[in-house]
């Protein structure tokens, strides 16, 4: 069978951890949108290790992982990834990983226009910073570099040639700034296009042939649903598809190839940068869950934005990936709470709405309407099975489900592999 998980809120749900457990069954782990901007965390023991290209099943023996054609690169981190795992004696080796020649390349200048633009905006959107809309807007503007480049001196030459020309030009005129050389970029980059080559291949004929052989893949989403440039909270999303469409176009898989769908969500909310939270805590819950669920950014360190749960927006999530199961993870952060609030609409100008609206201004001045249930007072980490969560967990979850109108099947209270629960 094959799988998607897909982050529902503003990301850093917990997918990491997540796909780390369901990737043992599965041959292969595919990546197949955003870049470097996501850090997905595995915890193995008393080690924690930070994903931000290379899929979450990295470290399982005998398994294959694909960072497909959706996926922008910045091959200099990705190489960096590697090294590191390498110094713990987890060599990654080109049967294990496989990049796609038409992933996109995050450029020196994508990274430094990143802080330009955004330093000349007045609304920021608080991008991580990686290059990430830029490299995007070139692939769309028909300027990108793609990893085939690299291993290609000629063509990387012409373009860079062409795209040093626009952009030091931009550079100079519109931030005042002196541009790129061509020469130390060309080398450098070239560099990198040797060091990969073993890696490159067409990941689309490589999955699907996977597929014809039966073999079962996970697709690892990155970012979330509110993230996602057509369904998220534009302009504060990131530039690609991270709703399940992206699947389609950022791997070469067909829509019938992929069986279903798991919404993995927190327990509450999280959001870093900027853009509009409904459910935002004021200081002393903020406080006390960032501390709790150590909700400080896995790629920038910035401190997360928390609030509660909002089935609002998760039920959008749910209805738009086309969501069969739900993973609730972090439940032990609320472990100590004696009231959690659900949000279940929203306030704006004496209408109510129970859909997620579109209209910046409403989801910017929306006042949440709450449900409060009793909560459970009660370490959750290592109760073992469902029927061992205390009842006001477990009404809690059964809540959810009936305002999300799916089940849950996945719940996780605490980083560690086996602090989960398989209902
Ligand atoms: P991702 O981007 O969706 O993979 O999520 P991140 O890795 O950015 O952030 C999730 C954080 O929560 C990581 O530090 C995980 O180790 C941690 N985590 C995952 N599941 C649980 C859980 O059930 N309980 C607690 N307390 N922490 C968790
Ligand atoms: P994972 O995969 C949380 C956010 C940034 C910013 C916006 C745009 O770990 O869940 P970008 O650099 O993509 O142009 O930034 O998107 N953002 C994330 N927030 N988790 C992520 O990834 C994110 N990737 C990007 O904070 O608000
Ligand atoms: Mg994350």
């Amino acid at each position: 069978m094959n799988i998607a998980v897909i982050g529902s809120q503003w990301g850093d749900e917990g997918k990491g951890k997540l796909i780390d457990i369901l990737s043992q069954d599965k041959d292969l782990t595919v990546r197949y949108q955003g870049g470097n901007n996501a850090g997905h965390t595995v915890v193995v023991g008393d080690k924690e290790y930070i994903f931000h290209l290379l899929p979450s099943a990295i470290l399982h023996k005998g398994k294959v992982c694909v960072i497909a054609n959706g996926v922008v690169i910045d091959p200099k981190a990705l190489i960096k990834e590697m090294e590191d795992l390498k110094k713990q004696r987890i060599v990654i080796a080109p049967r294990k990983l496989k990049i796609s020649g038409r992933c996109h390349v995050v450029m020196p200048y994508h990274r430094i226009l990143d802080g330009l633009r955004e330093s000349k905006r007045k609304n920021k959107i608080g991008t991580t910073g990686r290059g990430i809309g830029p490299c995007y807007a070139d692939k769309v503007a028909r300027c990108g570099v793609r990893m085939v480049d690299l291993l290609n001196p000629r063509i990387l030459k012409s373009k860079l040639e062409d795209n040093l020309r626009e952009k030091n030009e931009i550079f100079r005129k519109v931030y005042g700034k002196r541009g790129f050389p061509f020469k130390a970029m060309y080398s450098e980059y070239l560099a990198y296009g040797k060091k990969l080559r073993p890696y490159v291949c067409d990941t689309a004929l490589f999955i699907n042939e996977a597929i014809d052989q039966k073999k079962s893949i996970l697709f690892e989403g990155a970012q979330g649903t509110f993230l996602d440039i057509d369904f998220g909270t534009y302009p504060f999303v990131t530039s690609s598809n991270s709703t399940v469409g992206g699947i389609c176009s950022g791997s070469g898989v067909a829509p019938t190839k992929i069986d279903k769908t798991i919404a993995c969500v927190k327990a509450y909310t999280t959001r870093v940068g900027e853009g509009p939270f409904p459910t935002e805590f004021s200081n002393t819950l903020m406080n006390e869950i960032r501390k709790k669920g150590n909700e400080f950014g896995a790629t920038t360190g910035r401190p997360r934005r928390c609030g509660w749960f909002d089935s609002v927006l998760v039920r959008y999530s749910v209805i738009i990936n086309g969501v069969a199961e739900l993973a609730i993870m972090k439940l032990d952060v609320l472990d100590e709470l004696p009231k959690i609030k659900i949000c279940i609409g929203y306030k704006y100008k004496g209408k109510t709405f129970k859909e997620f609206p579109m209209d910046f201004e409403v989801l910017s001045n929306a006042k949440p309407v709450y449900e409060e249930v009793d909560g459970w007072m009660t370490p959750t980490s290592h109760v073992g099975g469902y029927k061992n969560l205390p009842k006001n967990a477990r009404k809690y979850i059964e809540r959810l489900e009936q305002l999300l109108k799916v089940g849950v099947k996945y719940i996780s209270m605490g980083p560690k592999r086996d602090e989960i629960i398989f209902r």
